[in-house]
């Protein structure tokens, strides 16, 4: 399973490339306008550091105005991944990209019917949100395994990408049901690494490991 990671802070992404962990990048117009400068310079220096998939979403609500910002986004950088949100207009624009070669990841995908029709249209990603739907008290992990196993069935080449992940149980489940991709906001990746008993293992075996050099002539 691919990790992406949800931001659009290009130290968080420096960081978690630096440990050679991160496959690509997700950002939406939520988590771009909280960062400083040009969101096209940020895109690109976020493609130059992760060399993988990076998500860059189109806010035209209209099919001709999702391709035209489709398009400049895509001439970013070959490793742009257009971003459109499920709608009819969405399915469309999906189309359309994704006729002319771009990869398209269809975002705030909520049902299993809505991941089909993304597929069909060529998506290359389908973003279902398991962490909204748990907020309204719905199992957002039982979408996405709706979503593998009509995927797995008719051998559709669009990868699931499971997003709006809140913890580290989402990750474990996303692996268990075999999507295809997780995109992780940077704390849950952080928090993903630590466990008290690793640090108590450790802590452990280096003062045992001083006192015998201590007590050695
Ligand atoms: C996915 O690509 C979205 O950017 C993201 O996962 C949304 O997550 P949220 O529900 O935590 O905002």
């Amino acid at each position: 399973m691919k990790l992406f990671v949800d931001t659009g802070n290009l130290k968080d992404i420096q960081a978690l490339a630096e440990i050679g962990i991160l496959d690509g990048v997700t950002t939406n117009p939520s988590l771009l306008a909280k960062e400083p400068g040009d969101y096209k310079q940020n895109l690109k220096q976020i493609c130059q550091i992760v060399q993988g998939p990076v998500s860059a979403e189109v806010v035209a609500t209209d099919s001709a105005g999702m391709i035209r910002e489709g398009r400049e986004l895509a001439a970013i950088d070959d490793h742009i991944v257009v971003k459109v949100p499920f709608t009819v207009e969405g399915v469309k624009a999906c189309k359309t990209l994704a006729g002319e070669g771009k990869h398209v990841n269809v975002t705030l995908i909520f049902s299993a019917t809505q991941a089909w029709l993304a597929a069909k249209a060529g998506a290359s990603y389908v973003s279902p949100f398991v962490g909204r739907l748990d907020d309204i008290g719905t199992t957002g992990m039982n979408l996405v395994r709706e979503i593998v196993d009509i995927f797995d069935n008719f051998d559709y080449a669009t990868e699931v990408l499971v997003a709006s992940v809140r913890n580290p149980i989402h990750i474990v489940e996303a692996a268990r049901m075999g999507a295809d991709v997780v995109t992780v906001p940077s704390a849950v990746i952080q928090q993903s690494f630590k466990h008290p008993l690793t640090d108590l293992g450790l802590k452990k075996f280096l003062e045992d490991w001083e006192k015998a050099q201590a007590t050695r002539v």
